[in-house]
């Protein structure tokens, strides 16, 4: 039964199109939020209604909606050859082009790039390259993977079990055994009182070494960190977390995969969260920014340690089996291609860093706000969460709809927000302009000064 009068497309998505990440029943009764244009950081609705897009769509649309150039090269691709694999050797120039420009944007050491069609896909593929390496070194008990409570890291079968969230495991009898999780660094929520990030970080990483030697760490295949923790809350790294962390994980010849399809390409200020928080991984997953998420593509960019393995492999099974049909595509290939072109020519890093500073200065400005209990940042993520009581850090009580009002206040005001539990992310387009990020930090100002004002 639809609550609200639909116009045709909307009515005919409420009825056929079933959506993730969306409570269904209400779905067919409100149907979407139908948006029909982009332009620049902003989207535009079906009733006309203009949005500064300030999660940049799903943390990805890196420049912006819409682009007439990427278009070009999209039209061009599709027109000359639309379609072609890469297996069995075969390639296109475009495939072989990005996986090139990829390793030379890569961190020293990393020159292989395997190419697939999203996030979930680079994960899922990073964890059986992970296997097939253990397997390679003649240790194959090393099959248990680490992650971080909190996390996530896709939603495939295996993926999910990554995903350290326990509503992505409700209903599905997931995760698998094998999977471990451990603490999130989460300083404002789970540090102890008076404990310093510092101290903080210390602790996980001891925590996180106590694990590894209850399990055995000749059992232990892996280490999975966003560098930032996006869909966990844009949860940025306390103090001294990843040195102290990466420092476990070596010395027990763990292997560590950064997952970067959130922070790569100058999320967080470099153009890798991983030299943000000087962080060396052995395997990186990277996607969204990588083609501005014009298209959809994501690569796994590999330690040469562990291409050498899968020589070994390959060489011992006569192929690498393993592969996507759409993995390398050119349109998609072509497309990522040319956004690494503008990110060069826009400088991507440099432009990131001068305007970074004002859109922490957003955040920190928001600290003293009545709703607001934590707000931090760094590069262009961060996120504000919402308290009933700054000291205690008490959550609202639920039945106040707190984080709905604030979603419905910055719809009204024209900016749309990503909202997780009780924080509030921004993520905006890299493109956007220090008067946009002033423009985007007023409008989300005001929705919190309304609903502070309701509940009042
Ligand atoms: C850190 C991280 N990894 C993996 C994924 C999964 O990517 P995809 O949705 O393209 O499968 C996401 C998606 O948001 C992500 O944020």
């Amino acid at each position: 039964m639809l609550t609200r009068e639909l116009n045709s497309a909307s009515a005919l998505d409420a009825a056929h199109s079933v959506h993730p990440h969306t409570n269904l029943r209400a779905h067919l009764e409100q149907g979407p939020l139908m948006i029909v244009k982009g332009d620049g950081i902003h989207v535009i609705d079906e009733d006309g209604n203009r949005y500064i897009e300030g999660a940049a769509g799903l943390w990805c649309a890196s420049l912006g909606f819409g682009n007439a150039r990427l278009g070009e090269v999209a039209k061009t691709v599709m027109t000359d050859i639309g379609y072609y694999h890469n297996f069995r050797g075969a390639s296109t120039p475009a495939a072989a082009e990005l996986s090139a420009r990829l390793a030379a944007v890569a961190p020293d050491g990393m020159d292989r790039v395997l190419l697939q069609s999203s996030g979930t896909e680079a994960n899922d593929t990073a964890l059986k390259l992970v296997w097939y390496y253990w397997n390679a070194k003649g240790a194959p008990e090393r099959r248990k993977i680490i992650s971080r409570s909190g996390a996530y890291h896709g939603t495939g079968t295996l993926t999910s079990c990554l995903t350290a969230k326990a509503n992505f495991h409700a209903g599905f009898g997931l995760p698998f055994s094998g999977f471990l999780y451990t603490g999130m660094p989460y300083h404002y929520r789970m540090a102890r009182p008076g404990e310093s990030e510092q101290e903080f970080s210390t602790r996980l990483a001891e925590e996180l070494e106590a694990m590894i030697l209850a399990e055995g760490p000749e059992t232990i295949a892996a280490f999975w960190a966003e560098p930032v923790m996006g869909s966990g809350g844009a949860i940025t790294p306390p103090e001294g977390y990843f040195e102290k962390v990466q420092a476990v994980v070596r010395k027990h010849g763990i292997l560590f995969v950064a997952d970067e399809v959130i922070c790569g390409f100058g999320r967080t200020g470099e153009m890798w969260g991983s030299q943000t928080y000087g962080i060396e991984p052995d395997l990186i997953c990277c996607a969204k920014a990588l083609s501005a998420a014009m298209q959809p593509i994501s690569a796994v960019i590999i330690r040469e340690h562990v291409f050498q393995a899968m020589l070994e492999q390959s060489d011992r099974y006569g192929t690498f089996v393993h592969g996507y049909t759409y993995g390398g595509h050119p349109v998609a290939s072509a497309v990522a291609l040319e956004v690494l072109k503008i990110y060069e020519e826009m400088d991507l890093i440099g432009h990131v860093k001068s305007i970074a500073p004002g859109f922490l200065a957003g955040f920190e400005a928001l600290r003293d706000h009545p709703l607001v209990g934590d707000a931090r940042g760094v590069g262009l993520i961060g996120a504000i969460e919402m308290v009933a009581d700054k000291t205690t850090k008490a959550m609202h009580d639920p039945s106040l709809k707190v984080m709905a009002r604030i979603d419905a206040a910055t719809r009204r005001n024209g900016l749309i927000t990503r909202l997780i539990g009780n924080r509030l992310a921004l993520s905006p387009p890299q493109i956007i302009t220090s008067g946009e990020i002033e423009e985007m930090f007023a409008r989300l100002k005001a929705s919190l000064d309304t609903v502070a004002a309701e509940l009042n």
